[in-house]
C-alpha cells in the first residue's frame, strides 16, 4: 500500500510526542509526516523514529495534499480548525472533547466500536474519547457481550499528564518545593497537588458532578450501549502517567469472577494480572509507556446480584489518547475506508 500523508497538530504536546513514537513504532504506512503546533513554536524540532522533523504552525498549514490529521492540541483550537480540514478531504482524528458527542461525528475504540468509524466521511471528523472512557470500555465490551451490563460504579485516580505538559511540570515543581521547603503554589490544578489529590477534573456541573464524571456517562452510552447506566468519581492523583480505575459492575446475567478474569484474558487491548500476593496487581508505574489495559483484582461482589469488581491500569497518553487515535487510523487504512490522495492532490 502506498503510504498515508499524515499531519499531528500539537506535535509538541505529551499526546502529539506520543503520537510521532507511536506512528514510528507501528509503522504506519506513511509517505510524509508533517509536525504543526502554535506559531510560537515555528522550528522547534520534535522527534520521529530516527528523524528529526521541524514543527511548523497550523494556522499558515495548507491541509489539501494531507489524509491525516492526528489532532491533539485542545477543544478551541479542535473546534475551529477540525471542520476546516475535513472540508479539505482530510480525516481528522481528534483527541479533544470538541466532537465526542457530535451524533455526525463518530467516538471510537477500536476493540469496542471499529464499525463506527465508517461513518466519518459525514463530517470527516472521528473523535477520540476521554482517557478514562477508552480503557474502561475496553474492559467492559467483552464482559457485556457475555452478560449484559445493568450498572458501573467506577472511581478514577488519574495521573497528571492527563492535564497537559503544564500539569506534569506543576507536579514536578510543587514536589520539589516540598523537600525544599519553598512555598507550593497552585497553578494549573485548583489546589496543591504533591502529596495529596484532588477530587475535582473538568468544570463542575449543575447537578454537582464533574464534567470528567458526565463524559464518562455519556461517552460509555456512545461507544458501547446506551442502556448502560454509570456513575463516576473522577479524582486526580499525585502520578505522572498512567490512569487507575477501582471499578464495580453488575450484570444482568451471572458471571463470577472467575469466568469474568477469563474471558478478559481472551479479550483484545486487555492484560490480565491478577495474583492474589503481594505485587499481583499492576500499578500505574508499570503500565506506563506500554499499550495494554491492565486488568487487577478481578473479585465477586457478595453484595449485589451478578457483580464483580475490579481494578483497571492504563497509560493515558497511549490507550487514553496517541494509541487509540492510530489505531482508528489503522483501521480506515486497513479496511480500505481511507486512500491515499494521488501525490499532487
Ligand atoms: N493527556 C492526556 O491524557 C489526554 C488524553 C486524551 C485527550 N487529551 C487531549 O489531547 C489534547 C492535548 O493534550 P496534551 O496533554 O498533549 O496537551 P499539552 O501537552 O499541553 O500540548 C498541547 C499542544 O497543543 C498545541 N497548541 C496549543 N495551541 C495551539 C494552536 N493555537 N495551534 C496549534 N497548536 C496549538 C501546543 O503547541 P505549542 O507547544 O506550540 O503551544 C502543544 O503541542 C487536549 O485536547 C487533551 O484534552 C489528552
Amino acid at each position: 500500500m502506498s503510504g498515508f500523508k499524515v499531519a499531528v497538530v500539537g506535535a509538541t504536546g505529551n499526546v502529539g510526542r506520543e503520537m510521532l513514537a507511536i506512528l514510528a513504532e507501528r509503522r504506519f504506512p506513511v509517505s510524509e509526516v508533517v509536525a504543526l503546533a502554535s506559531s510560537q513554536s515555528i522550528g522547534r524540532e520534535v522527534s520521529f523514529g530516527d528523524k528529526t522533523l521541524k514543527c511548523k504552525a497550523l494556522e499558515n498549514y495548507d491541509f489539501s495534499g494531507t489524509d491525516i490529521c492526528l489532532m491533539s492540541a485542545g477543544g478551541a483550537v479542535a473546534k475551529e480548525w477540525s471542520p476546516r480540514i475535513g472540508a479539505q478531504g482530510c480525516v481528522v482524528i481528534d483527541n479533544s472533547s470538541a466532537w465526542r458527542m457530535d451524533p455526525d461525528v463518530p467516538l471510537v475504540v477500536p476493540e469496542v466500536n471499529a464499525e463506527a468509524a465508517k461513518t466519518f466521511s459525514r463530517k470527516y471528523i472521528i473523535a477520540n474519547p476521554n482517557c478514562s472512557t477508552a480503557q474502561l470500555v475496553v474492559a467492559l465490551k467483552p464482559l457485556h457481550e457475555r452478560a449484559r451490563i445493568k450498572r458501573v460504579v467506577v472511581a478514577t485516580y488519574q495521573s497528571v499528564s492527563g492535564a497537559g505538559k503544564e500539569a506534569m511540570d506543576e507536579l514536578f515543581q510543587q514536589t520539589r518545593a516540598v523537600f525544599v521547603s519553598d512555598p507550593v503554589e497552585p497553578k494549573k490544578f485548583p489546589k496543591r497537588i504533591a502529596f495529596n489529590l484532588i477530587p475535582h477534573i473538568d468544570v463542575f456541573m449543575d447537578d454537582g458532578s464533574t464534567k470528567e464524571e458526565w463524559k464518562m456517562v455519556a461517552e460509555t452510552k456512545k461507544i458501547l450501549d446506551p442502556r448502560i447506566k454509570l456513575t463516576a468519581t473522577c479524582v486526580r492523583v499525585p502520578v505522572f502517567i498512567s490512569h487507575s480505575e477501582a471499578v464495580n459492575v453488575e450484570f444482568e446475567s451471572p458471571l463470577s469472577a472467575d469466568e469474568a478474569r477469563e474471558i478478559l484474558r481472551e479479550a483484545p487491548g486487555c492484560l490480565v494480572i491478577d495474583r492474589r500476593e503481594p505485587g499481583g496487581y499492576i500499578t500505574p508505574h508499570e503500565a506506563a509507556g506500554e499499550d495494554a489495559t491492565y486488568i487487577s483484582r478481578i473479585r465477586d461482589d457478595p453484595t449485589v446480584d451478578n457483580g464483580i469488581n475490579m481494578w483497571v491500569v492504563s497509560d493515558n497518553l497511549r490507550k487514553g489518547a496517541a494509541l487509540n487515535a492510530i489505531q482508528i487510523a489503522e483501521v480506515l487504512a486497513d479496511r480500505g475506508w481511507l486512500k491515499p490522495k494521488p501525490t499532487g492532490a
